[in-house]
């Protein structure tokens, strides 16, 4: 009886306790080392991002088990009499279908949705800005719309809370939505670099994992007929298996990555997602020994998966920093005559076509403002003197690329350059590379200050 007693006084004290000791939105709330609070302010929840890092994201708990909502589009059957007396029954999906993709670019008519989460990380920063230009260009960063990555199981439901948030903004202002989403958390991901490894193993039942991810991140859009989801698949993932099979974690990854590319192709393709597949860039899959072993795996992947037609094109140049069009070629890409992303889209599209895989592209200029930087043209890690580039846009003056894009969110960081971290690459301790660099994925708020600066066009 005392001692129930006493776990009540207890228990009325712990909700202030708590209250105290409670993260912001957006706020750290876990991770390595980490000693502030654990629990986060009401509406959000505390997700894992990475064993270094953990945050209080807006909306509830991800469900640990697949949700079973399924949300049935309204149908029309129509019965036909044959002429031999029987009868055909053709089921159709009602307007606003997601069975076929709508023919030509799918960027075209359509709004591209802020991410508010990468919105609230810009306006954190710019608050840290003092000089007040600087600051000002920096908060107009808010108002560029860049990709969702998806690279934990554990974020999944934001997907859901940012379509939702698409679907009334479409409902209140009747104009249509694209919302941007990086698929990324193949087991053994980053099989030729250190800095991005993912959550899943191929050897602990990665694969299995991965199709339930695909399976959470599928149920999240079925729900949201209406909102247009876009959608770059498994950076890097393919163009190791065209280049660095010589690496042993990618050559026993070649089976799982085909497995995992496939699902997500075929799953995401019943929601009608638009899909490009990651394709490196013109540095490395653009060199011309490359560009028919890569064409040939993209197709036979393709083809292998039924031709689902929502799969669009590739998507280039993601998280890097080469032009759409160079002035003169970077001395660094010497040798290739694919020296920017224009010369290795128009070399890689007709073979793409001939092999029967749609040649459409989309690219990523969100940090390719600024050319000549680079020591290497390898050097891929917050590499200092970059500035955010041309904005996201469907003006791209070439038939082959549907959207200039930006697909890596400026400021968040590449990789550490604590040689002592677990998921240290050298190329983050490069002399090219801007340091002291947090670990990839979180905020790395010198280098945001740099591409705000460096900007071209300016912001
Ligand atoms: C911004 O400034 C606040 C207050 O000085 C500080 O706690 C926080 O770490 C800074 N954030 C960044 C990204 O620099
Ligand atoms: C992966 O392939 C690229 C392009 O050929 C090459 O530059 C890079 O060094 C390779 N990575 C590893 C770890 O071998």
């Amino acid at each position: 009886m005392f001692k129930f007693a006493t776990l009540l006084a207890l228990a009325s004290l712990i909700p202030a306790f708590v209250e105290a000791a409670t993260s912001p939105i957006y706020g750290q709330c876990g991770g390595t080392g980490w000693t502030g609070a654990t629990t986060c302010a009401t509406g959000s929840t505390c997700v894992y991002s990475n064993p270094y890092y953990s945050q209080c994201l807006p909306g509830a708990a991800n469900p640990t088990t697949t949700t079973t909502t399924t949300t049935t589009r309204p149908t029309t059957t129509t019965t036909t009499t044959t002429p031999g007396g029987g009868t055909t029954t053709t089921t159709t999906s009602a307007p606003g279908t997601t069975s076929t993709p709508d023919a030509g670019n799918p960027f075209v008519g359509y709004q591209l949705y802020l991410s508010p989460y990468y919105a609230a990380e810009v306006q954190a920063a710019a608050g840290n800005i003092t000089d007040a230009t600087q600051k000002a260009k920096a908060l107009s960063v808010a108002n560029i719309p860049t990709f969702t990555w998806f690279d934990v199981i554990a974020k999944t439901s934001q997907l859901g809370t940012y379509l939702a948030d698409a679907s009334s903004k479409q409902k209140s202002s009747g104009q249509k939505y694209i919302v941007q989403i990086v698929v990324y958390d193949l087991p053994d991901r980053d099989c030729a670099a250190a800095a991005s490894n993912g959550e899943f193993t191929i050897a602990n039942n990665g694969l299995a994992n991965y199709e339930t991810y695909i399976d959470q991140l599928v149920a999240q859009i079925k729900q949201y007929p209406d909102v247009r989801v876009v959608a770059v698949i498994e950076p890097d993932s393919l163009a190791n298996l065209v280049t660095n099979l010589s690496v042993a974690k990618c050559s026993n990854a070649q089976t799982a990555y085909k497995a995992g590319v496939t699902y997500a192709m075929q799953q995401l393709n019943k929601v009608g997602v638009y899909m490009y597949l990651d394709a490196g860039h013109a540095g490395w899959l653009g060199w011309p020994a490359n560009l028919t072993p890569a064409a040939q795996l993209f197709a036979s992947l393709y083809k292998s998966a039924g031709s689902p037609t929502f799969v669009r094109g590739l998507a280039t140049n993601v998280a890097n920093y080469n032009a759409l069009t160079a002035a003169t070629p970077d001395p660094i890409t010497q040798g290739n005559s694919n020296y920017d992303e224009s010369h290795y889209i128009n070399a890689l599209g007709p073979m793409l076509s001939s092999q029967g895989f749609p040649a459409h592209f989309i690219v990523d200029q969100g940090r390719a403002g600024v050319q000549n930087i680079r020591q290497q043209w390898g050097d891929w890690c917050n590499v200092a003197g970059a500035g955010f580039g041309t904005r996201p846009t469907t003006s791209t003056g070439n038939s082959l690329i549907d959207a200039i894009v930006w697909v890596k969110p400026g400021g968040e960081c590449d990789g550490t350059s604590d040689t002592s971290a677990a998921r240290y690459d050298y190329h983050c301790g490069l002399s090219d590379a801007l340091q002291p660099a947090p670990e990839a994925g979180t905020w790395f708020q010198a280098y945001f200050a740099a591409l705000v600066k460096n900007a071209n066009p300016s912001l």
